[in-house]
């Protein structure tokens, strides 16, 4: 057996008995996005730390727990707090969680984050929906042996972000009358903001919001065919677009304003996937 999913299997064998149900859809919940899980109706939690050899965040607001919630009718896993490539675990282990998740049974991953806003359209409270994404400088989640258990070693890129879910997202922001925007994601490695030439660099490239995470795990979910889709909170704009400094401080705090109509939004788009 290949040695990374050696290892997925054993985090899965080590928490198998306390799964209250198979989940179909994985939730991740990023910065200042994570009080989702404590509105929703709990049927089971497991804390990362209570999991064989599972890397733990060390980002403090980051609680690091699965929450096992049915959302509508379907059954869901979510990660309240994820791990980041900055803090310096390597990337098979960022994104080892997802992996779990999908041996769980998910079939869909739903990626948030908190991000940047690098088009100068966007605002600071914005929701995005993500239509594609940039790994700048990131290395693929997928370097090293492949695990032949998971996908294929040269997996096509050409559609992460499922076509019918985001036609999903859309329909439901416009139901529920949330503006949404759309836009490209761009993953930077972080733990500094970039800097104002930098973010010129990203708009020119094609980049509408940037942040530190996600993009590795929908590389990896697009990896082992699940479906994907995704929305970024844009939590500030990013360096040099507005007079202000940035701090993770205020990045928290705009996630938290929004997250009212974050929550409906995500909520509401999951019960949809009811009938997917
Ligand atoms: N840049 C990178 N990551 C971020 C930002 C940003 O401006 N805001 C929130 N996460």
């Amino acid at each position: 057996m290949n040695k990374i999913y050696e290892r997925v299997r054993a985090c899965y064998e080590s928490i198998a008995n306390k799964l209250p149900f198979r989940p179909k859809v994985a939730l991740i919940l990023g910065s200042g996005l994570g009080s989702l899980a404590d509105e929703v109706e709990v049927k089971a939690t497991i804390p990362y730390n209570t999991i064989a050899n599972f890397p733990v965040s060390t980002v403090p607001g980051h609680k690091g727990r699965f929450v096992f919630a049915y959302i509508g009718e379907v059954p869901v896993v979510i990660m309240q707090g994820r791990v980041h490539y900055y803090e310096g675990y390597s990337m098979e282990e960022v994104v080892l969680p997802t992996r779990l998740m999908h041996e769980m049974g998910a079939e869909t991953l739903f990626v948030t984050n908190a991000a940047g806003g690098a088009n100068p359209n966007f605002k600071a409270g914005d929701l995005m929906l993500i239509t594609d994404q940039i790994m700048n400088f990131v290395p693929s989640p997928l370097i090293g042996p492949n695990a032949a258990e998971l996908g294929e070693r040269f997996p096509d890129m050409s559609e992460i972000y499922t076509k019918k879910l985001q036609q999903l997202l859309l329909d439901v922001a416009k139901k529920l009358e949330i503006k949404l925007q759309t836009g490209v994601y761009v993953q930077t490695t972080g733990p500094n903001f970039e800097s104002p030439a930098e973010v010129r660099m990203l708009q020119r490239l094609g980049g509408d919001a940037i942040g530190m995470s996600t993009a590795c795990e929908a590389v990896t979910a697009c990896h082992m065919g699940m479906q994907v889709c995704g929305i970024s909170c844009i939590s500030n704009l990013a360096a040099g677009l507005s007079a202000s400094k940035l701090s993770d401080d205020d990045v928290k705090k705009t996630a938290n304003l929004v997250g009212r109509i974050f929550k409906r939004l995500v909520t509401e788009a999951i019960k949809e996937m009811a009938h997917n």
